[in-house]
């Protein structure tokens, strides 16, 4: 994946030397909200190994998020792999230290990831998997023009499913 610019951050692919930050990252509570919990060591290099296999392989995967006033890895947004009642779906996912929340700076990285998404990629559809109680995460979403599509029940939880098809994406950008 090639590195993107926004006003105010770097996204760019993960690389191995990361597995420092994100473990500190992933054992934050409030970076972890609305997840199964907080990562040990051990299971935030297993899933810097996923996201650098996806990378390999050449699929869409998530980017590391710099922030360039400070310089520092404060998350990751980009592409996780789903499969969401029986159907495969492309996730736009999104996690930032919460020193850096409220500043418009997930909107800034999700609105990134999703024009490489369909720009770049060509994907058809992306999604967002978000807990009906998680209303930061709905709102990046929607500013993301993401719309609601349905509920469901995802790895046990209630989810609502926001998506964005292509079409919807041209048809956005035309009339802007
Ligand atoms: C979700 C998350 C990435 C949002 O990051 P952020 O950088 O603070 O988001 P933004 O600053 O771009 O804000 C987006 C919108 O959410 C709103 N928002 C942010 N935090 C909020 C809060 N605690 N309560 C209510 N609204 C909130 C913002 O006001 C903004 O909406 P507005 O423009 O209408 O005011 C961040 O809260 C996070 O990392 N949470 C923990 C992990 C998580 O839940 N990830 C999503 C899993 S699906």
């Amino acid at each position: 994946m090639p590195v993107l610019e926004t006003a105010r951050l770097t996204l760019r692919p993960f690389r191995e030397k990361d597995v420092d930050r994100l473990a500190e990252l992933m054992a934050n509570t409030d970076f972890m909200r609305f997840s199964l919990g907080v990562f040990s060591r051990e299971q935030t290099a297993a899933f810097l190994k996923k996201l650098m296999d996806w990378e390999r392989r050449g699929l869409p995967s998530q980017f590391a998020v710099i922030h360039r006033g400070s310089n520092r890895l404060i998350g990751y947004c980009g592409f996780f792999h789903q499969q969401v009642d029986g159907r495969d779906e492309i996730e736009i996912g999104y996690r930032l230290h919460p020193d850096y929340w409220r500043r418009g700076l997930a909107t800034e990285a999700a609105q990134a990831v999703r024009d490489y998404g369909f720009g770049d990629l060509r994907l058809p559809r992306v999604i967002s998997l978000i807990h009906p109680d998680n209303l930061p995460s709905r709102r990046v979403a929607e500013k993301n023009a993401m719309k609601l599509e349905r509920e469901t029940v995802f790895k046990g939880f209630p989810t609502q499913v926001f998506a964005l098809s292509r079409e919807e994406w041209l048809a956005k950008r035309a009339c802007e």
